[in-house]
């Protein structure tokens, strides 16, 4: 079916509009048998089958029975720890050690990248992922040959080269004034080229001299519509080191805020052991925290405190963090987050998951205007998903009377089989995917 000019999209819609923390059921609209017009990759209107379609003349992609929610936003992602994925037996520091830097070395070259970063990209929308922010490695030619790949498939991606200067191997470094040149160069060839972003990326504070800190906020100064992409009080022992490293900051987030890294449309991944200050400092800026629920999980990181930022009103995305994280699937994110907020007395609702999975992201990103749900004018990336994708899906779906237990059974036991097909600007991108279509 020809998607390239307007086109109907039909199924069962779900997305939020506000933040149900604080707007509750409003935040929410759902349409159980809707069609959403798409012209030219943008939204055009959202409403019921049977107000849009007669006055359509327009093709039709069927997904009836099927759930259709907003493109995943995944807010923190390593694109060549694919490998590194389901690594054994260690905790952040030696983690780094053993698998991450020597994986992360091979990427200076371009075969490798461009090899990885494909395979990357299929994977994340085979899961349904539309957007991301993700980390290279430290060689230019890394993050070349991700947005390559990534222009190829006309997916919204935020990346940049990591900036990591010290307290590694050779093969993994650069130096302050390499990275600032590469990273300038990387901006100027990519940045706002169709849906791409950059985000200047410090790995984090014990793998960058303060003079490599400072070329960063010189780099954000420079170009201020740029992301900040960086790690925050991941680990304990890694909390201790920043303390002798950088002697004369506050705290963590102090040493960032000395080379005026903290502001809106920067994104701190885990942010897991934050003092009072931190958390206000966070706010007050207009920062947001990436919660790596599954990584934190699998490498031992620590709970991060979901109920600590409502009350501080700090904006929050989910990432996968892969490859500390151990799936790409943000279903498995929602997962796991739930469980760890359960884990502390507090039980997020299906609406706030699906809304840190798509809005509270797109929110984190600072792109709301262009995605996190379907309002009229913003990009079609859609996930459709399938309640019957497995056996225990479709028993579990006899027994639903509401859209909340349809989403949170799909949250809870979906994984990129329940991916029935994703769509980046309206058009079928999962290979599976095979909507019936017709006017
Ligand atoms: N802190 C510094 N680098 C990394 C990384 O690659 N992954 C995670 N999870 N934490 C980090
Ligand atoms: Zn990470």
């Amino acid at each position: 079916m020809d998607t390239s000019g307007t086109h109907i999209i039909r199924g069962s819609f779900l997305h939020c509009v506000e933040d149900p923390v604080h707007h509750g059921s409003d935040a929410v609209d759902y349409i159980a048998d809707g069609a959403c017009r798409v012209e030219q990759g943008r939204i055009i209107e959202l409403g019921s089958a049977s107000r849009v379609i007669p006055q359509a003349d327009e093709p039709v992609l069927d997904y009836r029975g099927k759930l259709i929610v907003p493109g995943f936003i995944d807010t923190h992602i390593h694109y060549p720890q694919v490998d590194v994925m389901a690594s054994y037996g260690q905790q952040l520091l030696d983690w780094l050690n053993t698998y991450t830097f020597p994986c992360e070395a091979r990427f200076h070259d371009p075969d490798t990248a461009a090899e990885t970063a494909n395979f990357f990209l299929d994977e994340l929308i085979n899961h349904g992922t539309t957007t991301a922010l993700v980390f290279g490695s430290s060689h230019k030619a890394s993050v070349e040959a991700f947005f390559a790949a990534a222009e190829q498939r006309n997916l919204r991606m935020i990346a940049g080269k990591v900036m990591m200067d010290r307290n590694a191997p050779e093969a993994v470094l650069d130096t302050a004034d390499s990275s600032y040149q590469d990273s300038k160069d990387l901006i100027e060839r990519w940045h706002g080229k169709g849906r791409l972003g950059y985000a200047v990326t410090p790995r984090f504070a014990p793998t960058s001299t303060r003079q490599q800190l400072d070329a960063a906020g010189k780099l954000l100064a420079e170009y201020p519509d740029v992301h900040l992409h960086t790690h925050l009080s991941e680990n304990e022992k890694e909390c201790q080191w920043v303390k002798e490293l950088f002697p004369d900051s506050e705290d963590y987030l102090h040493v960032y805020e000395q080379s005026n890294l903290v502001r809106k449309r920067s994104v701190f991944a885990h942010s897991i052991h934050l003092s009072d200050r931190e958390w206000q400092s966070l706010s007050k800026h207009d920062a947001a925290i990436s919660h790596c629920a599954r990584s934190n999980l699998f490498i031992g990181s620590g709970l991060f405190d979901y109920a600590k930022a409502v009350k501080e009103n700090v904006c929050v995305g989910l990432g996968t963090d892969v490859g500390g994280g151990d799936s790409f699937s943000m279903l498995a994110v929602c997962n796991e987050t739930y469980k760890i907020q359960q884990l502390q007395q507090t039980s997020v609702s299906p609406a706030s998951l699906l809304y840190l999975a798509t809005l509270g992201g797109a929110k984190a990103l600072d792109l709301t205007d262009h995605i996190g749900n379907f309002a009229a004018g913003k990009e079609a990336d859609m996930v459709v998903l399938d309640n019957q994708a497995t056996p225990l899906l479709a028993r579990k779906a006899n027994t639903h009377t509401h859209w909340q237990e349809r989403l949170f059974t799909l949250l809870m036991l979906g994984d990129e089989r329940a991916v029935y097909d994703t769509l980046v600007l309206g058009k079928p991108a999962k290979l599976q995917g095979s909507a019936t279509s017709g006017p």
